[in-house]
């Protein structure tokens, strides 16, 4: 029962003291994040980890960010994924090769005016590739500032693997979506809306699914019904929907917006469903519904539950490491300067 385990893993969590350090991200359900010993969003989590100097830290949240946690802890620490199928659909959506190739097409078109940028929501490869390519990471929280930032480097520029966040971001900064090419890496094709030379932005065809629930009627409907609800997104939605919406942000951004809501206030929110689902629940006072009236899950971020993280505990307390996530020392070290160009350039 889950009594049951609460109990078994609440014990397990005794006996490992300070050896152990649980991150949570804030898509994790209720029954994970009650154990976490620090919440956040991408970026907090990846500052949190790197802080760490507990021999393990279970990371319970997506494979990326687990990757992320072990490029910048120490040899000697342990990451865990309590669930090793906890991956993200949008990270797949970028491989190694099928970077290298575009890469490849791309110099041909352009010549070397372009600086690689990927969302952290992406492989290690990935970003190891580049950041041996003189580009860096960015989050949901900084992608203005490292948009423009790589402007000043090159005049163009490849954002991986999200085209929602890149098309969002380059658009707020006033680059006009005409100026913003795709490249398909299925088809291994570019989509041009200009004439090359005016090309700023080259968007790699990725998405994430769960955003993609959010769609541009939903806002109509509630738009009609309530004109005064607030609707605040990620900027993982659509362009339509992010520019439709009042405010979007970050996962950390969403949580302070709604901390600071006068009491009454009316909302609607378009992100994934276990933290829509908390905020509404630690927020009576406030009026908050999905802006999807059918909640949307991320199914992959829900792998990490309550049996895993008990599992992995009780592993932990007989000496044992379950789903060590380990990045190879090549990758590791272009990853990192990768990561390291963003948390200069952020100060
Ligand atoms: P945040 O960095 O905003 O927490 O987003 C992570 C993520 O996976 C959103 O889908
Ligand atoms: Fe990946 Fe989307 Fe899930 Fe975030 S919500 S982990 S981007 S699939």
């Amino acid at each position: 029962s889950t009594e049951e385990l609460n109990k078994r893993a609440r014990a397990a969590r005794e006996k490992l003291q300070d050896r152990v350090y649980i991150l949570g991200h804030h898509y994790q359900k209720d029954e994970v994040i009650q154990f976490a010993d620090a919440t956040g969003d991408s970026l907090q989590l990846s500052q949190i980890a790197a802080e760490q100097t507990a021999e393990t830290i279970i990371f319970c949240g997506v494979h990326f960010m687990a990757e992320t946690a072990d490029i910048l802890t120490n040899p000697e620490q342990n990451v865990i994924l309590p669930d090793m199928r906890a991956g993200c659909s949008m990270a797949d959506m970028a491989t190694f090769s099928q970077t290298e190739r575009a890469w490849e097409e791309l110099q041909d078109v352009f010549g070397d005016t372009i600086l690689p940028l990927t969302y952290v929501n992406s492989t290690a490869a990935i970003k190891s590739f580049v950041g041996s390519h003189g580009g860096a990471t960015v989050t949901s929280s900084n992608a203005h500032q490292m948009v423009e930032w790589a402007f000043t480097q090159k005049p163009r520029l490849l954002f991986l693997p999200d085209q929602h966040l890149g098309r969002n971001t380059a658009s707020d900064l006033g680059i006009p979506l005409e100026q913003m090419a795709i490249w398909d890496p299925i088809r291994n094709r570019l989509e041009l809306n200009c004439a090359t030379e005016d090309v700023r932005v080259i968007l790699w065809k990725g998405h994430c699914s769960v955003h993609m629930n959010f769609l541009p009627k939903h806002i109509e409907n509630l738009r009609q019904n309530d004109p005064t609800r607030r609707i605040l997104v990620h900027p993982e939605c659509t362009h339509e929907v992010v520019t439709a919406s009042d405010d979007n942000g970050s996962t950390s951004y969403i949580i302070q917006q709604i901390q600071k809501a006068p009491a009454g206030s009316k909302w609607a929110i378009g992100t994934e469903m276990n933290l829509v689902n908390r905020l509404i629940a630690d927020n009576p006072h406030l009026d908050i519904v999905s802006l999807n009236p059918f909640m949307c899950p991320c199914l992959t971020m829900n792998r990490i539950d309550l049996p895993h993280l008990t599992w992995v505990l009780e592993e932990l307390v007989e000496g044992r490491i379950v789903n060590p996530i380990k990045v190879d020392q090549d990758t590791q070290h272009n990853a990192k300067l990768a990561l390291e160009r963003m948390w200069h350039h952020l100060g």
